[in-house]
């Protein structure tokens, strides 16, 4: 059934734990609730709200929320080597990956504990550890907000960059997806352990031969080290993107800090993490108020209790404002701020 609140707080709804409100809230569980929803005549405009977990609230939302709650996973196609799962938008990510650990479905097993909802990754191309969701998508089912029809977009339809996609673009604020469809391995796992803290984990518990379950138990212990849990203090992860720059300028950053961490992209340009930026401006582990810098990585920013959005906004500007000072570089955020 559809149910409609009214002046509902949005602090257990975002994972940064900002205490906003939604004037209208409206939960759907299914895809016949959402076209009732987005028929309902007194309503025309939608803020729509999956796991939270990539948004900073800096205002109360006026225009109707629509949380979307769908839940089910199945499995859709099998053969002995590969399985084809179709999962409902409203399900937590992290428990979906659990789900295929435990079914031994390969394929999604570095992107553990990553906060959020399936409806909401492919918006973003969630990505960690050398894997991005598009090696594993097939396709996502969504529906148009205006006509109500259901369209599939298929991988090549949603042009997938670093933490980009067609829904962040050409057809943002457009569609809700409603269910994604992922191909997995069902043995011969193609384990990606290329990232250097991954083998370190593994080398520390003395695993030689990993297995999907052991890669991750691996993320997930080393992003516990790292990065706050949401449940004991506000954040949305990566707060900022990490900037590509050209190489002309990175040779010259590279004079003056020749240990800067660097990812090679192309012949020209060159990706710079911006927790290092942020960290060489001084700003690691830094609280203002109770908006601060995570101690551990410093691309993410926090909320120890009673922040507002605009507080963290504020904070946000001026990392942004010194990081170009002494780098020359502009950081963009990843999250949306609303
Ligand atoms: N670094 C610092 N100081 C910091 C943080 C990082 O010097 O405070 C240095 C590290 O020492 C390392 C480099 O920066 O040399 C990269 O750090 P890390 O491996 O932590 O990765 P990242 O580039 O900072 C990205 C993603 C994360 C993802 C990790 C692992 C983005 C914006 N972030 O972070 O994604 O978990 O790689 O793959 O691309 C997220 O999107 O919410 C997220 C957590």
């Amino acid at each position: 059934m559809i149910t409609i609140q009214h002046n509902v707080s949005l602090k257990k709804f975002n994972t940064f734990g900002i205490n906003t409100k939604a004037k209208n809230f409206i939960t759907i569980t299914n895809i016949s609730e959402l076209i009732v929803a987005l028929q309902l005549e007194e309503f025309s405009n939608y803020f729509v709200l999956g796991g939270g977990s990539n948004m900073l609230l800096t205002q109360d939302i006026e225009i109707p929320v629509l949380h979307i709650n769908s839940k089910g996973k199945r499995v859709v196609f099998s053969t002995e080597d590969e399985v084809l799962v179709e999962i409902q938008a409203g399900e937590n990510w992290h428990e979906f990956v659990l789900w295929c650990i435990e079914n031994d479905f390969g394929g999604v097993e570095n992107l553990s504990l990553i906060p959020g909802n399936v409806g909401t990754s492919p918006i973003q191309n969630i990505g960690a550890y050398g894997v991005e969701l598009k090696d594993t998508f097939i396709s996502c089912a969504a529906i148009d907000i205006k006509t109500q029809e259901q369209k599939v977009f298929q991988r090549d339809d949603c042009n997938f960059g670093y933490r980009n996609s067609i829904f962040k673009n050409e057809v943002k604020g457009k569609y809700i997806i409603t269910s994604v469809v992922f191909k997995l391995t069902r043995k011969n796992h193609k384990l990606n352990t290329s990232y250097g803290a991954i083998q370190q984990e593994l080398e520390r518990n003395q695993i030689t031969k990993p297995t999907i379950k052991n890669v991750s138990d691996a993320v997930i212990a080393i992003r516990q080290r790292k990065l706050p849990d949401p449940k004991e203090i506000g954040n949305s992860g990566s707060f900022f993107k990490n900037p590509v720059i050209s190489k002309a300028a990175f040779d010259i950053l590279q004079k003056e800090h020749p240990n800067a961490p660097h990812y090679v992209i192309s012949d020209t340009e060159i990706k710079v993490p911006a927790g290092w930026l942020i960290e060489q401006c001084g700003f690691k582990g830094k609280r203002f108020g109770d908006a601060g810098v995570h101690k551990n990585q410093a691309l993410v920013l926090v909320n120890y209790d009673n922040a507002t959005g605009a507080e963290i906004l504020a904070l946000a500007k001026k990392i942004q404002a010194s990081v170009l000072d002494k780098f020359n570089i502009a950081i963009e955020a990843e999250v949306n701020v609303i």
